[in-house]
């Protein structure tokens, strides 16, 4: 099979396409034939090397050769152990296999994910929706009940609101009657709008924590600023969940957060949900029009480096998919 493949971290320059053996499901897998992937951050800082985290999968060289964390495609055959999908299923997932995301394979025409961590793709899903929709709408359902479930009137502040987690959480916060800010760079505000956000805040601009405002929920991809910045933010009995952003910011509020949330009215943590955990309610949503993938570009698999070379431009608007 054609896959794209990485031998060293680096540029997107080391992603080769590549003709490698079709692997073979185990007991607990299935074969899918994919028909479309796409890139996340996770993919992004597993090609670069460059973070802490990202080594994790082989200190000099990356032992996982082929990226691509978000599938979609058709099963083809299945393990003795799978009883809940058959040759022929559309299925769609985070192919994630172990502790910390490990074992991918996406950027390849088959894939051998668990079973278990494949769901059933709607029929009025394309492939291309599905797979934009795993990773981050995982983390933008686990930001989203960081403190309990949405309710009615909550203010929720997305830090990083235009990018792949962000565009998830502006249309499902949304669709629970919060009033929804949105903050990222001036080119993606007019899309957040869109998408129904209320209040949108250009970050090169404005410092929300200085705004004034208060905030039921903040949710953070791209926290860049102490802890104690975003706890001012946050109104009695809100919440602060950190997704991603600055390592030293993320491990500040994993480390303060306890503390904070343990002596006082406001809760500060990070969120780090399961691969795949709510793809069910994702699918629930999609189902009944409150939440589409927002789709920017998509590039053949041939095309995959020059795809990362556009993710790495950061100006990305929700996800880009790979179609094969
Ligand atoms: N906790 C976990 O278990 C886990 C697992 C996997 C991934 N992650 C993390 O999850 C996150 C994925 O988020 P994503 O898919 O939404 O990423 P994304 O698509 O790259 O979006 C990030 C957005 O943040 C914006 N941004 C950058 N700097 C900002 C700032 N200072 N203030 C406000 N916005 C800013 C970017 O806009 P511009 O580029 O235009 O500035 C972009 O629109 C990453 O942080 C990743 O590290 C966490």
């Amino acid at each position: 099979m054609k896959a794209i493949v990485y031998r060293e971290y680096g540029s997107p320059d080391v992603l080769k396409l590549e003709e490698v053996p079709t692997p073979t499901p185990l007991d607990d897998e299935v074969l899918v034939k994919v028909r479309a992937a796409s890139i996340n951050s996770w993919d992004w800082d597993q090609l670069r090397g460059i973070r802490g985290f990202t080594r994790l999968s082989g200190f000099r060289k990356p032992r996982n050769n082929i990226l691509g964390v978000d599938i979609a495609g058709v099963v083809e055959a299945v393990g003795k152990d799978v009883s809940q999908l058959q040759s022929g299923d559309e299925v769609f997932g985070e192919v994630s296999k172990r502790f910390i995301s490990l074992g991918w394979g996406g950027f390849a025409e088959y894939a051998c994910p668990r079973g278990s961590s494949m769901t059933l793709k709607p029929v009025n899903m394309t492939f291309d929706q599905a797979a934009a929709i795993p990773q981050v709408g995982a983390l933008a359902l686990g930001g989203l009940r960081y403190n309990g479930d949405i309710r009615s009137g909550q203010k929720v502040l997305m830090n990083g609101a235009g990018g792949g987690v962000g565009t998830f959480v502006v249309q499902i916060a949304k669709s629970f009657g919060a009033e929804v800010t949105g903050v990222d760079s001036a080119e993606k505000l007019e899309m957040l709008s869109a998408l129904g956000a209320d209040h949108v805040i250009d970050y090169a601009l404005e410092d929300f924590t200085l705004n004034g405002q208060r905030y039921d929920l903040i949710i953070d991809v791209a926290a860049s600023r102490s802890t104690f910045d975003y706890k001012r933010a946050l109104s009695p009995g809100g919440a602060y969940g950190v997704i991603g952003g600055s390592q030293i910011r993320f491990f500040q509020t994993l480390f303060l957060g306890f503390g904070i949330s343990k002596f006082g009215n406001k809760k500060m943590g990070t969120v780090s949900p399961k691969p795949n955990e709510g793809l069910d309610f994702i699918v629930e949503l999609f189902e009944a029009g409150k939440v589409a993938p927002i789709i920017d570009k998509r590039y053949p698999l041939s095309e995959v480096a020059e795809a990362f070379r556009y993710f790495g431009e950061g100006h990305v608007k929700g996800k880009i998919v790979i179609t094969m």
